[in-house]
């Protein structure tokens, strides 16, 4: 199912191409490996909501290749901090080789290993924490992200309507889809978190973390 009808993609793709010559480089090299980038138009939200909370410190869980972080990490500015996680030290590699040629990898610590370990072993407080790892590890990433935002600060997270399959009747029963329909059902239930979710390409949950 097309959360959002492809001819307004393509067309809100079109009006909002900014000429940034190293994210279409990113995504040549995404489509070549059929690799899961969040997208221009996610990219541009993420962007918003950061500079909106005057975000400085980002935290991301599951960066791939930098995509999602080069938004970010012009968002928070000279000076501002995104740390990326993953598991694979490919993917750091090429996220220094892009991130330095955008100007942007001063601004960037990559952590090789397993997101949900290195936010507990980094630990402070963050302005952002976005989420785009695997999804059956998405129940996991609720009360963590609870405990290492400011009050005021952004839970993020990608995919969260999955293609429609998290909808009780799509007859899909894998881990992954009944991972992420708990990880809703946990959000919109915490307390902590004022959650709305984005129907934009695949479902964006932006939940605000509450104070006290
Ligand atoms: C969907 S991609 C991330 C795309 C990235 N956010 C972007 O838009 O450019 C997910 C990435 O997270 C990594 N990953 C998945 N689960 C992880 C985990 N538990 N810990 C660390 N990395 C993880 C994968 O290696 C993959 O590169």
């Amino acid at each position: 199912m097309d959360i959002v009808h492809p001819r307004i993609e393509a067309y809100l793709r079109a009006l909002a191409e900014d000429g940034e010559p190293v994210l279409w480089e990113m995504e040549r090299l995404a489509s070549e490996l059929q690799f899961p980038v969040v997208g221009l138009l996610v990219g541009r939200m993420l962007y918003q909501l950061a500079s909106m909370i005057g975000a400085r410190r980002v935290f991301e869980l599951g960066s791939g290749f930098g995509y999602s972080a080069l938004f970010f990490a012009k968002a928070v500015g000279p000076g501002g901090l995104v740390v990326c996680t993953d598991r694979s030290e490919r993917n750091r590699q090429q996220a220094e080789v892009f991130l330095k040629r955008a100007g942007v990898w001063d601004r960037i610590q990559f952590h090789v290993g397993h997101a949900l370990t290195v936010l507990q072993q980094v630990g402070g407080t963050w302005d952002v924490i976005f989420n785009d790892i695997d999804k059956e590890d998405y129940p996991a990433t609720v009360e963590l992200a609870y405990r290492h935002l400011r009050p005021g600060g952004l839970f993020i997270t990608d995919n969260v309507l999955w293609g429609g399959r998290v909808l009780d009747d799509s007859g899909d029963d894998a881990p992954a889809t009944r991972a992420i329909r708990a990880f809703n059902r946990q959000l919109f239930a915490h307390p902590g978190f004022y959650t709305v979710v984005y129907p934009v390409r695949d479902g964006v949950a932006v939940a605000v973390r509450q104070p006290g």
